[in-house]
């Protein structure tokens, strides 16, 4: 049988990290090797404390100039040789020199059927209280590339979540986490394949 090499997998989070530690515990022919985050204390960089997963924290404390976060990004990714990036509820815009190294490697997933709801200021919760206010009838979970451009990359899949007449932002938020988990993993089992 022909082995398959395990893609090399670095994820950026800067919260709770439950994208992140689905992957980590599910997906095949692949290995998170990095996670990278701008927060410190948050839930995905304890996770990956617990687990051995090598971390970087890359934010403005640590790198005040911004040329040199941008430099940083860049010699950390290129010390680990990713075939893959993903975003995994990363509150940062990714610098242009990444993107530039980086085309077609870098993923994100957004909890909104693209373009709806998304570009700057919509993130996590933001995202379906916007929805919840529009009275839509259904949302959904996107998995796109990331380009220069906040939630415009190319599109690689999307699912529908339905939104019930007695959904809040939090009831809301869990349905499509629950996708998010599901859509996440076969795309980048399928990546990895
Ligand atoms: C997820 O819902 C993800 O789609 C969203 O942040 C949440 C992170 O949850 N990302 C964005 O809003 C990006 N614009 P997690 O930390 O538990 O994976």
């Amino acid at each position: 049988m022909v082995e398959i090499k395990n893609k090399r997998i670095i994820v950026f989070a800067s919260g709770t990290g439950t994208n992140f530690i689905n992957l980590y515990n599910n997906v095949i022919n692949g290995k998170i090797i990095l996670l990278v985050s701008n927060n410190p204390n948050c839930a995905a960089v304890k996770f990956a404390i617990q687990n051995k997963i090598d971390i970087s924290i890359i934010n403005t404390y640590r790198f005040p100039i911004e040329k040199n976060k941008n430099k940083q990004y860049e010699i950390v990714l290129n010390s680990y040789k990713p075939d893959l990036i993903l975003l995994a509820g990363f509150m940062k815009k990714i610098p242009e020199n990444i993107i530039a190294l980086y085309n077609n490697k870098i993923i994100n997933i957004h909890p909104s059927l693209l373009p709806k709801f998304g570009g700057k200021g919509f993130y996590g919760i933001k995202v379906h209280e916007a929805v919840i206010k529009s009275g839509d009838s259904f949302t959904g979970v996107t998995i796109h590339f990331v380009n220069g451009k906040y939630d415009k990359g190319l599109v690689i899949m999307q699912e529908h979540v339905l939104v019930d007449k007695k959904d809040n932002a939090i009831t809301l938020s869990k349905k499509v986490l629950k996708k998010e988990y599901e859509l996440y993993l076969k795309v980048v089992n399928l990546f990895c394949k």
